[in-house]
């Protein structure tokens, strides 16, 4: 007993103790936060909230007095290791407050070395690699004193037209989340290191929704889909400690993002608790005057402020006008001091008012050799086998003859993608380069076509003889980087130029014929793949696609990595994702009367009355999560720990995955729900868990998920609802196939 009373006692003043001295020792960052805003002028603080590209203020000499005077928070775009270490050293050292800069830059996938976009990244369903990606990326940039990148990109996305699918990690909003968070936290790594770089979780939100696909185009998304789907990969980012946001470009259900305070205040701030800071995207706030939302520059900025918009990105609706709104009385100071803060505290949390400016990583750590074996094990991993008819692939390295045509088969700079500023094409190594280096004179090279969009046939001739001499035919085709990315969308969502017409030349050779396609986007590429004997998606892949499609085709590797995305048959399917909802009237393959089938004078009822197209049918090109190897899987054994689930409780689900090929590789195992019957309809299928595996020939794993009743809940309009009912469940290769059961989740 009396023991026991004074452990009570020590307890009850530990507990008071720390009390204390938490009231009266808060926070030293926030106290050195609000000790420097009592400092600063007015102006000074509007200064720190303007984000200025480089140049903005003119020669050498302006922007260091700008720097000085403290009229600037964030430098873009400024490059230069010692350009950066002076003006930084110029913050520290001779402006008022000492308060350092932010310097950001745009690197999406890589520094120099490369990886594969974020797409490809993410068909690798393996997000460590992406954040050991992530960390090299960082790595590379701090050495050139960048210490914010605005990435990872995590826009959900159901259209191919957008160019920056390529930038996404595909559909599925599970999946994004787990690679958005691993990548955030391989760019911050720990935030007291040097080689810390804030992260970005950006367009805060909805902005993969833009209307057909068109760049910047109006989005509307009812609150259930963006609390189901958009928001998620946001939440996940600000759970990985993401130092920043960026407000999007887009028109949200008829308020612009970087003036809407529903998504910036309510959900990321009073939901969440957001203690970040949040940057505009690039003129996005001035924007709103072309949307119609703000008469000019004032209104802009007052509407911004109130969202709750930090900083401002290359234009100064801020700097021109938050004095005057705070003299008006539109907005407070106190307003300001908020914003301000949060500004400062990613300063003080990357540590920059401590690291010494000219501290940098060793500029020796660039292009690496340990960087680029990861950039090409990302470049691997990323590449999606479509199709491989009487294992054509893998070819052996003692082949005879090898013809190498195409418009990406030595397209240095095209290889590694859009948004690519430091990267550069003399860095790459082609599959022209790696497959000479393998096959020496055994390889005939043809490009056949200058680019991808060239419509001349002039180099068919010599194609299809160096195809006519050759034992098999390797064709890269695809898009040239600058097709996918920014403003770059595409309406007609094909292979561009004649590739397609000199495919069906090289298909008459009759010689085994392997597409490798090199992409921004899933691309409509149905003809093609009838045409092909095996097709492998490469993406694009980043510095080192040469040797990492090598690795593949030769069979040192096969291929591992799933489509994060559905595949179409052309634009006019789109959207189709594989979370849809059944319809009042789902077809099944048996209900579609095919265009070409339907007899002259038809009736106009005739058809049935089901919900597909006549002349798509009802099945994409490729599903969500396919993609195969080279070997055979196995799934067997479905078992369920119970049938029945408890709204607080789990369930186990497992099954056995049997590797019956000739090869060892990774297989994605991939666990998807069904939840019947909803207080609002609920998608056909959702992905709640994979796990990759690596299974030698003969191997069998049991692979298990736990399923928790909270990965049930859902957004009703209302609430978010973890509701009781019959569920069905899958654990297969892709979200078309799978072993099924069912279980029931009770009240
Ligand atoms: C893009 C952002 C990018 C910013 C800065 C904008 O046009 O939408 O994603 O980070 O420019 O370069």
């Amino acid at each position: 007993m009396k023991i026991r009373a004074l452990i009570l006692i020590i307890g009850t003043w530990l507990v008071t103790g720390c009390t204390a001295t938490f009231t009266e020792n808060p926070d030293p960052v926030e106290q050195k936060i609000n000790s420097l805003l009592s400092e600063m002028t007015l102006d000074e603080k509007i200064g720190q909230m303007q984000q200025v590209n480089d140049g903005f203020f003119g020669d050498e000499e302006a922007t260091k007095q700008a720097i000085r005077d403290g009229k600037v928070g964030s430098f873009l775009n400024t490059t230069g290791a010692d350009r950066v270490a002076e003006y930084q050293r110029i913050a520290l050292e001779e402006s008022k407050h000492g308060i350092p800069l932010l310097f950001g830059r745009d690197v999406i996938h890589g520094y120099r070395t490369i990886f594969p976009i974020p797409l490809g990244m993410a068909s690798s369903w393996e997000p460590e690699l992406a954040e050991k990606a992530m960390r090299i990326s960082a790595i590379e940039a701090s050495s050139m004193g960048i210490n914010w990148t605005f990435a990872p990109m995590m826009d959900v996305t159901w259209d191919p037209r957008w160019g920056r699918i390529a930038e996404s990690c595909g559909e599925d909003p599970l999946l994004t989340s787990e690679f958005a968070a691993a990548m955030v936290k391989g760019f911050q790594g720990d935030l007291g290191d040097p080689t810390a770089v804030a992260a970005c979780a950006k367009h805060f939100v909805g902005y993969g929704m833009s209307e057909a696909g068109r760049d910047y185009n109006t989005t509307y998304i009812p609150e259930m889909l963006l609390r189901n789907v958009h928001l998620r990969p946001f939440k996940a980012a600000v759970d990985a400690g993401a130092l920043t946001f960026m407000s999007a470009f887009n028109d949200l259900n008829g308020v612009p993002t970087s003036g809407n305070e529903f998504t910036l205040k309510q959900i990321l701030r009073n939901e969440w608790n957001y203690k970040g800071m949040v940057v505009s995207d690039w003129g996005s706030i001035e924007e709103m005057i072309n949307h119609g939302f703000a008469a000019d520059k004032k209104q802009a900025a007052e509407i911004a402020a109130k969202a709750g918009v930090d900083m401002e990105m290359a234009t100064t609706c801020y700097t021109d006008n938050l004095k005057t709104l705070i003299e008006e009385g539109a907005i407070t100071e106190d307003m300001i001091d908020t914003y301000v803060g949060n500004i400062l505290r990613v300063k003080f949390k990357l540590g920059l008012f401590d690291k010494p400016y000219d501290n940098h990583v060793s500029t020796d750590t660039i292009l690496a050799p340990s960087h680029l074996a990861v950039s090409r094990e990302a470049a691997r991993k990323s590449m999606v086998l479509l199709k491989n008819d009487n294992n054509t692939l893998p070819i052996s390295k003692n082949i005879h003859s090898l013809a190498v045509i195409g418009p990406l088969a030595d397209a240095a700079r095209d290889q590694l993608g859009t948004w690519i500023f430091d990267g550069q094409g003399e860095d790459s190594t082609t599959p022209k380069q790696a497959f000479g280096e393998i096959l020496g004179s055994k390889m005939n090279y043809v490009s056949g076509l200058e680019y991808s969009r060239d419509k001349s046939t002039k180099g068919f001739a010599e194609a299809i003889a160096a195809a006519k001499r050759s034992d098999a035919i390797l064709f890269f085709a695809g898009e040239e980087s600058i097709l996918s990315g920014e403003a770059n969308a595409r309406g007609i969502i094909d292979l561009p130029g004649v590739q397609s017409e000199l495919i069906t030349e090289l298909r008459k050779t009759g010689k085994p014929l392997i597409l490798v396609v090199m992409a921004g986007r899933p691309l409509g590429i149905g003809a093609e793949m009838e045409m092909a004997d095996a097709v492998l998606y490469a993406w694009h892949p980043g510095t080192m696609a040469g040797p990492a499609v090598a690795d593949l085709i030769f069979g040192d590797y096969s291929p591992s990595g799933k489509l994060p995305v559905t595949f179409v048959k052309g634009a006019g399917q789109i959207p189709f994702y594989y979370y849809r909802k059944n319809t009042g009237r789902p077809a099944t393959e048996d209900d579609v009367t095919y265009i070409d089938d339907i007899p002259r004078n038809s009736k106009q009822l005739s058809l049935g009355f089901k919900s597909m197209h006549i002349d798509y049918g009802i099945t994409p090109l490729l599903p969500f999560g396919y993609g195969l190897s080279y070997t055979e899987f196995k799934y067997e054994n479905l078992k369920l720990s119970s049938n029945e689930m408890t709204t607080d409780g789990s369930i186990t689900i497992s099954a056995d995955i049997k590797n019956i090929g000739n090869f060892e590789t990774e297989e994605i195992v991939q666990l998807y729900v069904h939840d019947k019957v909803g207080s609002i309809t609920r998608p056909i299928k959702e992905l709640k868990g994979f796990e990759k595996i690596n299974l030698k020939p003969g191997d069998v794993k049991n692979v298990s998920f736990e399923l928790k009743a909270e990965d049930l809940q859902f957004f009703n309009g209302d609430d978010f609802v973890i509701e009781p009912g019959d569920f069905e469940v899958w654990i297969g290769p892709n979200s078309d196939e799978g072993l099924k059961g069912a279980f029931k989740l009770k009240e």
